[in-house]
């Protein structure tokens, strides 16, 4: 790698707040490490009292500053040099009271002083409880940073440390890391460069660089008439966690994505399709590919004959679905002339998950198979949730991971993927 990238690697002035989700301000340092970008983090004595800045600066290899006083000493860097030396300056968590300060023009201590002095792009990411997030001052507030300027990423929904339920959750760190970089990719998109993928500091950061890694993902949904379908439960969400990872990884990526709500990963290139038919026209169009993975729930069957009109209720009785079969797409790929080298395969299964999914690996001809068990309570269950148990199956054996979130799961499962095709290199 030349120097030229280093130096080209992004820097982020990150300035911790107060509250109990600064301890994922820690993960959000380990992303954008890991992505290639360097972090200086600043906490507020708030933010002091749920991570330390020893963590931080473990976690950034960089000092942490904290006060003022930090940077009396003129062979210490000032806050106005502090403030600028950033490509972004990222506030997580933004507390009520920081954002009340942020809005106000406040410089009552090191971080709100950065924050007013910068002349970079800021980024605030809330957490709060849901009644002061809801609050008509919070809210006032968040409108008069947006209109100045200032990104203010929307909470996430869902049950809170305090009890309560609503929005004004942290965002997940990798969320975070995905708008950071999106702004990141925005504020250079006049860059000779840009379109490649960003943040490659070393070679061990991109151990996928040069290889194009083909995902599908979601389900598909199968028409009955203009109005109804057949479709299944599948979020998309483990797939586009793969399709993100291998891009971390520096792969050039495509994504056959069926109908789901989800955004597309930084740096991937989304094909969108309804039916299963569309998905394997999709995934041959996208050839060829070193590593293709399976990840959708492919509908089995489609209606034979879809109906052009939306059908009636008739009063001669109940409508007939008559089924047809659709394309195996893996099966379809494992026999094709244009074979990716490593073809993955998902399994979900309700019983006897290892056992089907090694029958499954022979008799679709993929390398792998990833195997689910997504039997279970819907609540907690695979499919739709954040996390995942898997165990892959090859012809050496079967590597069962512990249960761990979609995200790492698919880390887990690109590292094994560029130690698989690496002996390539050395050929
Ligand atoms: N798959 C596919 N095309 C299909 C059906 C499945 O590419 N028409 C792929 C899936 O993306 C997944 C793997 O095959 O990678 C296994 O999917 P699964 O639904 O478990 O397999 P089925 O063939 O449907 O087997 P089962 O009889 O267990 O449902």
């Amino acid at each position: 790698m030349t120097g030229d990238s280093t130096a080209q690697a992004p820097r982020i002035l990150l300035v911790v707040g107060g509250g109990i989700a600064a301890y994922k301000a820690c993960e959000l340092v380990r992303l954008i490490r890991k992505g290639g970008a360097s972090v200086t983090c600043v906490v507020t004595e708030g933010g002091q009292q749920f991570v330390t800045p020893m963590t931080l600066a473990a976690l950034s290899e960089n000092p942490v500053y904290t006060t003022l006083w930090d940077l009396r000493n003129e062979a210490e860097m000032g806050h106005i040099q502090l403030s600028r030396e950033a490509d972004l300056v990222v506030v997580c968590p933004a507390s009520a009271d920081l954002l009340a300060k942020m809005a106000a023009g406040l410089a009552d201590d090191l971080a709100t002083t950065l924050i007013l002095a910068t002349d970079k792009p800021v980024m605030a990411v809330p957490a709060m409880n849901v009644r002061m997030w809801q609050h008509a001052a919070t809210q006032r507030n968040v409108a008069w940073l947006r209109e100045s300027g200032v990104e203010v990423l929307e909470p996430d929904e869902g049950p809170m440390a305090c009890g309560e339920y609503g929005p004004g959750r942290l965002p997940e760190p990798e969320a975070i890391w995905a708008a950071v970089t999106a702004r990141l990719g925005a504020d250079r998109a006049s860059h000779p460069l840009s379109g490649q993928p960003d943040f490659d500091t070393a070679p061990d950061h991109r151990p996928l660089y040069g290889r194009h890694v083909l995902v599908t993902a979601g389900p598909t949904h199968e028409p009955i008439d203009p109005v109804r379908y057949i479709a299944n439960r599948s979020s998309g969400k483990q797939g586009f966690a793969i399709a993100a990872a291998a891009a971390e990884a520096g792969a050039r990526v495509t994504l056959v994505a069926g109908p789901v709500a989800l955004e597309t990963p930084h740096g991937v290139d989304r094909i969108d399709v309804e039916s299963a038919r569309e998905m394997a026209e999709a995934v041959d169009g996208a050839l060829p590919a070193d590593v293709a993975i399976m990840v959708a729930a492919v509908a089995d069957w489609r209606t034979r004959d879809v109906a052009g009109q939306k059908m009636k209720k008739a009063r001669s009785g109940l409508p007939e679905l008559v089924l047809a079969e659709n394309p195996d797409i893996l099966a379809g790929l494992a026999a094709g002339e244009a074979r990716p080298g490593l073809l993955i395969g998902f399994a979900a299964e309700t019983e006897n998950v290892v056992d089907n999914a090694k029958a499954k690996r022979e008799r679709k001809g993929a390398d792998w198979i990833v195997a689910n068990d997504v039997s279970g309570e819907r609540q907690d269950s695979v499919m739709g949730g954040d996390h995942n148990l898997a165990h892959i199956v090859t012809a050496a054996g079967v590597e069962t991971l512990d249960r761990m979130p979609k995200t790492e799961l698919a880390r887990a499962l690109m590292a094994r993927v560029a130690q698989h095709l690496e002996p390539d290199d050395t050929e």
